[in-house]
Parts: structure tokens; sequence; C-alpha cells
């Protein structure tokens, strides 16, 4: 079959990567498409979010299948559109419809069907404009640290934690009375801080069955340590070493299950991949949010260590037959460091030729922000390349990921040489 993958960062590439592998896949497109996928697949200049194009793309080439990458199109309904559309109807979308993408879409919609399905979550209060008063009231009742959140998509910095009670308080007002998001701070959830180590599970599902991937960790800050501001992703390791057997097994009972459960139970139509932010308390998890596609870098080193074919997965997942299918995962672990614009995660500078690349040996460079010009690599975006490895432990394949990433180079270039120094 012919299928379209939709985004453009290191998790469409490792997609490309991966489906390429597949005998069932006859030709492969990306929309928009980076470097690295056009290694493997057809760039096609086109927006994630222009529907009306896909569609056109997906009648020319006879595509039968579309696997949607980044959060935004399906939060705009992707699904939806193509459901509602005789002419592409048939084609398989993986990803949820509208309504389930609000489980990414607005954090006050994901903490309602928690606390509806007895999912074990931070205790939360959410506030508007007209409420915020009473937003300043309940910010006095908690302890520091306090989290603000943002409702809505806000390119992954709506959430601010802050030490200080009259701090978080300027800040609530900057979210809701100076609008700080734009639409996303109409609505604010201040939750609970849960104190712990993060980690990420990813299920997939047809709506009815579920199969879980490996875990996956991810380094967010961009100073060594876990310090300075937030990014999309530095690094990432699967599997985490502290996820034992028997906390993966309180994950599936507590959580797992009854969010799958609870999709059914709320009629959330969902077919494609769930990112479950973890926290781990104590012995416990605790959701953090769920995002309603693969992460990334997590994908860097989630699907490296999956052994079936992706696409025979997808189309159990778009049949309804995800029990019929054994998930094989690799022994190895699994390790990708971040290479990102000197500037990054602020202003940073693009168009910077990136060298080297020929010359990695037993790694895989997942290309992100990088385009082809002139027939040279050059970087397009704040995150650039993961480089990812494995390894009989993730200390061996870190390793090897900083041994490829002496022989790249572009102007200004960085990345933490610490991932996996907390385990
Ligand atoms: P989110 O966008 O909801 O994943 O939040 C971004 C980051 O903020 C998370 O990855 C955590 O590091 C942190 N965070 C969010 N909620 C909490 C919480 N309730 N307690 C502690 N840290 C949190
Ligand atoms: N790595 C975090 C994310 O994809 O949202």
């Amino acid at each position: 079959m012919n299928i379209l993958i939709l985004g453009s960062g290191g998790r469409e590439h490792t997609f490309a990567w991966k489906i390429a592998q597949s005998p069932k896949c006859k030709q492969l497109f990306v929309a928009p498409g980076n470097s690295g996928t056009a290694e493997v697949a057809t760039n096609v200049n086109i927006g994630v979010n222009d529907f009306e194009a896909i569609k056109e793309l997906v009648l020319k080439e006879a595509i039968s299948m579309v696997v949607v990458g980044p959060e935004d199109p399906l939060v705009n309904g992707i699904h939806d559109y193509f459901l509602n559309d005789e002419a592409i109807k048939h084609v398989a979308v993986i990803g949820p419809k509208k309504i389930a993408a609000e489980l990414e879409g607005s954090k006050e919609f994901a903490k309602e069907f928690m606390y509806r399905h007895n999912i074990p979550t931070a205790a939360y209060e959410s506030f508007t404009k007209e409420t915020v008063e009473k937003g300043y009231a309940f910010l006095e009742t908690l302890n520091a640290p306090y989290v603000l959140k943002a409702d809505g998509l806000a390119a992954g910095k709506g959430v601010v934690i802050l030490n200080d009670l009259e701090e978080a308080k300027a800040e609530l007002t900057r979210m809701l009375v100076d609008a700080k998001f734009g639409k996303a701070s109409t609505k604010v959830v201040i939750e609970e801080f849960l104190d712990g180590i993060e980690l990420s599970c990813f299920v997939l599902t047809d709506g009815e069955n579920y199969k879980i991937l490996p875990t996956a960790k991810d380094y967010k800050r961009i100073g060594e340590g876990d310090t300075g501001l937030n990014t999309g992703g530095m690094g990432a390791i699967s599997p985490v070493p502290f996820a034992t057997d028997e906390f993966l097994n309180k994950i599936e009972d507590r959580i797992v299950k009854p969010t799958i459960d609870g999709f059914k139970k709320d009629n959330l139509p969902y077919v494609g991949f769930v990112f479950i932010g973890l926290i781990k308390v104590g012995d416990d998890p605790k959701v953090i949010e769920y995002n309603v596609r693969m992460g990334d870098p997590e994908t860097e080193v989630v699907l490296p260590r999956l052994k079936n074919d992706l696409v025979e997965i997808l189309e159990t997942m778009s049949n309804g037959t995800l029990d019929t299918i054994n998930i094989d995962i690799d022994e190895r672990a699994a390790t990708t460091v971040m290479l990102v614009s000197g500037g990054y995660p602020e202003a940073y500078e693009k168009g910077k030729e990136i060298t080297g690349v020929e010359q990695i040996q037993d790694s895989i460079p997942f290309h992100a922000g990088a385009i082809l010009n002139d027939g040279k690599i050059v970087t397009s975006g704040g995150r650039v390349m993961a480089i990812t490895s494995y390894g009989d432990t993730y200390q061996e394949a870190i390793k090897k990921s900083y041994q490829n990433i002496e022989k790249l180079h572009f102007d200004k270039m960085n990345y933490r040489k610490d991932i996996g120094f907390d385990l």
C-alpha cells in the first residue's frame, strides 16, 4: 500500500525509517518531511494542517494510510475530516478523532477524564478570568512549588512551575487576565506539585484492544544536570532502568487499562498512539499528562526497539484486530542524543551546513530540523538531529552516540553530554 506520514521532525524520520522497511509499504510519502525522510521516502511540500492539499495528495497518489506525527492536525480534526468526506473516508488514519485529541488539546478535559475513571493524577482545580480571585485563594491552600498550566496547546511552553506564592499569583494574572498564551490560557489548571522521577509510557490502541510499547525517559531541560529552560527534548533512553516489572504492572492496571476502558465508556474514538507522561511518586505511578501521538525524541528510541513490521501493526489498529498481534521487542537498550542549534530553545540561527553524517558508524542519525539545500544538509530548526544507538546496556549505547557525535559538525552545534546521568 501507499502510505503518507505527516510531520517533519525526528519522530517522523523514525516512522519513515521503520515503515520503509516493511514489505507492505509500496510508496512512502512524507509531508512536509526533512533531509532524513528524503532518504527513505518522497517529501511533499504540504503543511500538516492543510487538509485540502493533503486530500488532493492522497487521491493523486492512491494513499491508503495516513500516519499523523504531531498533535496539531489531530486536535484540528484531521481524522474527522477524512471520515466526513466520501472520497477519502476509506483511508486509514492513524490518530484519534478530534474529540479524543482533546486529551492533549485541553488540560482540563484530560484532568476530568482521569478523575472520572479513577486514574491517579495530581489534585487540581481550573479557573477562568472570571474566577481569578478564587484561583488566588486556591493557590493559598497549596504548598510550594505551584504548578500552573494553560489549558490549551501552547507549543510546549504552557506549564509554569514557581516556588513563590506571590509570583504564582502574578503568573496566574498574566495567563488569565493578560492572555499570556493567547486563547490557550483562557482557562488555567492549577495542580498539586508531584515530586518524583518522570518516565513515558506508550500505548497502541484500536479503540478496543491495546498493546504497550517500551517505556522511555526523555531529558527536557537544555542544560546538563537537568538545568535551564525546557526544550522539546534533548535525548532519550529506552527501556527505563527503574521501571521494574512490578512498577510496569502498576502502570498497566492502574493507568493503561482504565484509560482504554475510559475511551470506550466516554465514546472517545481512538485509533492511534497514547503517550502517557508519568511520574513515579514513591513506588507509585501518577499521570502528568496525555499526549495523543508519539513523543519526540522518545520515538527515536522506542521504534528502533520494535522488531515487528510496523505497517502490519498499524493495519490491525485501523481494522480493530490489534489483539491478534504479538509485540516483539529488541532486548537491547536504545539511546538518543539530540543535536541542537546554539541558542535553542531561545533565538537561534538556521541554514548552517551539517557535515560528517556519512561518517557515522553503528548509530542512526534521525534528522529533525534539517533540510536539503543544493545537495547539502543544512539546519532548519532548533532540534537538528537525534543520534540513536543500541547497546547491551544504555551506558554502552550512549557511548556510541557520543563517539559518533564527535564526527559531526555545524556552526554553534550544542548537545547535552550527560544523557542518562540520573539513572
Ligand atoms: P506537561 O506539559 O503537563 O507535561 O508538563 C510539563 C512538565 O512540567 C512535565 O514534564 C513535568 O516535568 C512538569 N510537571 C507538570 N505537572 C506537574 C506536577 N503536577 N508536578 C510536578 N511537575 C509537573
Ligand atoms: N518529548 C516530549 C514530547 O514529545 O512531548
